[in-house]
């Protein structure tokens, strides 16, 4: 089959490589040279744990293909994947006009055959009609489309994995024979099928992250009540996360939930809520959690640090992704310069990436001890396997004072048989 991916950041490359690995024949559609260039010579530009791999293998076979110009691509393909971001506004809402101008690009290309044009991009309920009325209105009259909606719920950090691993191929489409065609490109993927209507369709991808950000929203908020009480937020998650109704996957409390899908979508959704008349207090308190999650944070920092001089390790919104976008490191980070603080960085993947926002302003350093030497104190902002075991001992020598503000909770259990550092968890009581 001929497939058309249009975007190759985390969903568009990640998607469109998988595709090509099942043996179809896979254009991938982006507009700037350099990026393409990259993408051709199989620098995947995104780090994305066995990506370049992907990339380099399909390229070599052939049948992967980057190109500039929507004719390459469009006239041959049975179904065209819109994948290009939904960035967020100011307002909150999510921007649309990335997909609008590809779908008006789609439709001037189509030609007379059946196409699928299917939507991956995380947009607003109503959008894909948008979409079908924009290319109807371009396309010329012989060319026969159908319009589908086909959310995407891979992870970055194992995106690979969840995109061939499914839990579940959503499928929302008005057209039988769009459906047929979607069912048997998603074949060699694991997960039950959902078939569904537009409008629902793209309301599950929402409906998703937006429990999904509950859930660790509400971790959070008892983290507070934990910290206010004396009592143990991983006994009583664990307690609670045992009632099979609830369960304790992705209750994790920390700095908050960061990267391009929960803050947009939780804020899209809260938008989309607000134009149709509903009362979105839920939706806000789950975003006022989050805010307050790093708050609490760097007021725990600034509490208990004798000097306004500290290294941060994990810069990343989560592991094995160099994205920053929304992460808790930058909150962190700007209400730390309001303080005066002087701050030394480490993080494997994602330091050009914070360079960007912070220039000369902070301490960027070649691995986690440099960032140590002389420093008061550490925060611990995203669980890196590499910070998890570290030499105590050698922190102990190169810190000046020593504090640990551990916003993932991953030395709790080995900083009591090294309990010179004063140790403070998120929702545990510290350790003095
Ligand atoms: C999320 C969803 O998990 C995917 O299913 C979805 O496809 C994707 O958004 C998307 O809409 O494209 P992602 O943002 O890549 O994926 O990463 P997650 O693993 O969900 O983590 C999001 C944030 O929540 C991270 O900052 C992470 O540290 C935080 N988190 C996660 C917690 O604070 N606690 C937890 O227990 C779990």
């Amino acid at each position: 089959m001929t497939i058309t991916f249009v975007g190759h950041g985390y969903v568009g490359l990640v998607t469109a490589c998988v595709f090509a690995d099942f043996g179809n024949d896979v254009w991938v559609i982006g507009h700037t040279d350099e990026k393409l260039k990259r993408l051709k010579s199989g620098d995947p530009i995104i780090y994305e744990p066995g990506l370049k791999e992907l990339l380099e293998k399909n390229l070599r076979a052939k049948r992967l293909h980057f190109t500039k110009n929507y004719g390459d691509a469009i006239p041959d393909s049975e179904i065209v994947f819109i994948a290009v971001g939904t960035p967020p506004k100011e307002n909150g809402e999510a921007d649309l006009s990335a997909v609008l101008a590809v779908a008006k690009e789609i439709g001037e290309n189509l030609k007379n055959h059946f196409t699928v044009v299917s939507c991956k991009s995380t947009v607003p309920v109503g959008t894909n009609l948008k979409i079908e009325k924009i290319i109807n209105g371009c396309k010329t009259p012989a060319a026969k489309v159908a319009v589908a909606s086909c959310p995407e719920f891979l992870r970055e950090g194992t995106a690979i994995h969840d995109t061939v691993n499914a839990d579940r191929v959503v499928i929302g489409s008005d057209s039988a024979e769009a459906i047929k065609l979607l069912l048997k490109t998603h074949e060699p993927i694991n997960g039950q099928r959902v078939i569904t209507n537009l409008a629902s369709a793209e309301l599950i991808k929402y409906t998703s992250n937006a429990m999904l950000a509950t859930k660790i929203s509400f971790a959070n908020l008892i983290s507070f009540y934990c910290e206010r009480t004396g009592a143990d937020v991983e006994s009583v998650l664990n307690a609670v996360g045992l009632d099979k109704r609830i369960g304790r996957i992705f209750m994790d409390p920390g700095v908050g939930y960061g990267g391009s899908c929960f803050p947009k979508d939780v804020n899209a959704l809260l938008n989309t809520g607000k134009s149709l008349g509903i009362d979105t207090a839920f939706l806000e308190a789950v975003e006022n959690v989050n805010a307050q999650s790093r708050h609490n944070f760097v007021d725990k920092i600034s509490a208990h640090i004798p000097e306004k001089n500290i290294a941060v390790w994990g810069l990343s919104f989560k592991p094995n992704t160099d994205d920053i976008r929304f992460a808790p490191s930058i909150y962190v980070i700007n209400n730390l310069l309001k303080k005066n603080f002087r701050i030394a960085v480490y993080d494997p993947v994602a330091m050009d990436n914070i360079r960007k926002i912070f220039g000369e302003k902070i301490c960027y350093c070649n691995n986690p001890y440099e960032a140590l030497t002389g420093v008061a104190g550490l925060a611990v902002l995203t669980e890196w396997n590499e910070f998890k075991e570290p030499d105590f001992a050698k922190m102990k020598k190169l810190m000046k004072n020593h504090y640990i503000f551990d916003g993932r909770n991953i030395y709790f259990n080995n900083i009591k048989d090294n309990n010179n550092f004063a140790y403070f968890p998120i929702g545990k009581k510290p350790i003095i």
